[in-house]
């Protein structure tokens, strides 16, 4: 059996719905993988962390953080390091990192994993943040410690955007791609098509968690740009940040515009498009669409997401995603861990 320790770094939506996800995949870990995972550390922002080589007791660290308290009595030494000091003092295989996104410059989570790769960890990571700020880079400082930086649950949570390419579709030149990438506006829009208005709409998707308290970073198309400028970064090979997107939210889309639309057989959407010529990007956008029922982002409802990729062999090539949630997510984290342990099988 093979032992794997884990580093949870954020111990949020993400970072528990992960726990629960491996507790319930324990016994096919075992059998099919033959692998054993033991969590020896875990690390948040407000509530401490717990460090313990033998494995953190993982059903009592759930119960403490539903109960809003500290992880600290489940360490193993006195003190709680948290941030770097935390990644120093916890000895793992794997950095788990699932913090707050920072959409200006990805910290501190992009000094998280580099401390992590600099100590022989690989990283498995949810955020967005450092792939745009620090792709590049990680991915050398993973490479010349003999290590991976994976990070497929940061765009699209589970569904396989970055491995589909890097492990199925070797050579494939993309030349750009068309999507709905944010959840929140386009459950928003379509709350508005049954005949709510947008302060309706936002204060109903955020009574039932879709949006945050401030949605500002769904309405006004930051968390899309960011979503594009990682497929740009990663995929298309062209760096790109959120800030460079030409990029426009929802705030204008009115009910008078909504009914134009339908009286039209179309719907507006918030499209994400990025074209590429060479090694430039033409266009890099994010804005409000309407389209018509014979584009394939029409019937895209609720909190789904697609996006759709041209290249040079497959003409068009569209990945869906389904009502996705933080345990999506973490399986977007676990399959990471899962294809990186197949390139190192004598971890
Ligand atoms: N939710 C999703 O379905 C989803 C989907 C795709 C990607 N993501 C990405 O995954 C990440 C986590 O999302 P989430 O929904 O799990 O967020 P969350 O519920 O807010 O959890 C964040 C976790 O990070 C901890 N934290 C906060 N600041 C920190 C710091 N400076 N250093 C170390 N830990 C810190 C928090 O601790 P305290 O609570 O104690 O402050 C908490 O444990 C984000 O980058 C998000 O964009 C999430």
């Amino acid at each position: 059996m093979q032992q794997i320790s884990l580093a949870l770094m954020g111990f949020g939506n993400v970072g528990q719905a992960f726990i629960r996800l491996i507790t319930k995949k324990e016994m096919e870990l075992k059998e099919k993988y033959g692998i054993n995972f033991i969590v020896s550390g875990l690390s948040t922002g407000r509530h401490g962390s717990a460090i313990n080589s033998a494995g953190v007791n993982l059903t009592r660290a759930l119960e403490l953080i539903k109960n809003g308290e500290n992880l600290q009595t489940l360490s193993e030494r006195q003190d709680s390091p948290t941030g770097e000091n935390f990644i120093h003092a916890c000895s793992a295989d794997f950095l788990v990192e699932s913090t707050p996104l920072n959409q200006y410059d990805g910290l501190p989570a992009l000094n998280y994993i580099k401390t992590a790769l600099h100590r022989g960890m690989h990283v498995v990571s949810a955020n967005k943040g450092p792939v745009v700020f620090g792709f590049q880079e990680l991915t050398q400082l993973a490479e010349d410690h003999g290590k991976q930086y994976f990070f497929e649950s940061a765009v699209m949570d589970g569904a396989p955007i970055f491995s589909v390419f890097r492990e199925a579709l070797p050579l494939m030149e993309i030349n750009g791609f068309e999507g709905i990438l944010n959840s929140c506006t386009n459950y928003l829009l379509g709350l508005m098509e049954t005949g709510l208005s947008f302060d309706e709409a936002v204060t109903k998707a955020q009574s039932i968690g879709i949006t945050e308290t401030d949605p500002s970073a769904d309405i006004d198309g930051w968390d899309a740009s960011i979503k594009l400028a990682a497929i740009s970064t990663v995929l298309l090979g062209i760096p790109l940040t959120p800030q460079e997107v030409n990029r426009e939210g929802i705030r204008s889309i009115t009910p008078q515009k909504i009914q134009e639309a339908a009286n039209e057989g179309k719907r507006w959407k918030l499209v994400c498009k990025a074209v590429r010529r060479g090694n430039q990007l033409t266009e890099a956008s994010v804005k409000p669409v309407m389209v018509s029922s014979s584009s394939s982002l029409y019937n895209i409802d609720g909190t789904s997401s697609y996006v759709q990729f041209s290249s040079d062999v497959l003409p068009g090539l569209g990945i869906t995603e389904t009502d996705p949630g933080p345990e999506t997510t973490a399986y977007g984290l676990l399959a990471d861990i899962l294809n990186i342990l197949k390139r190192y099988p004598n971890e």
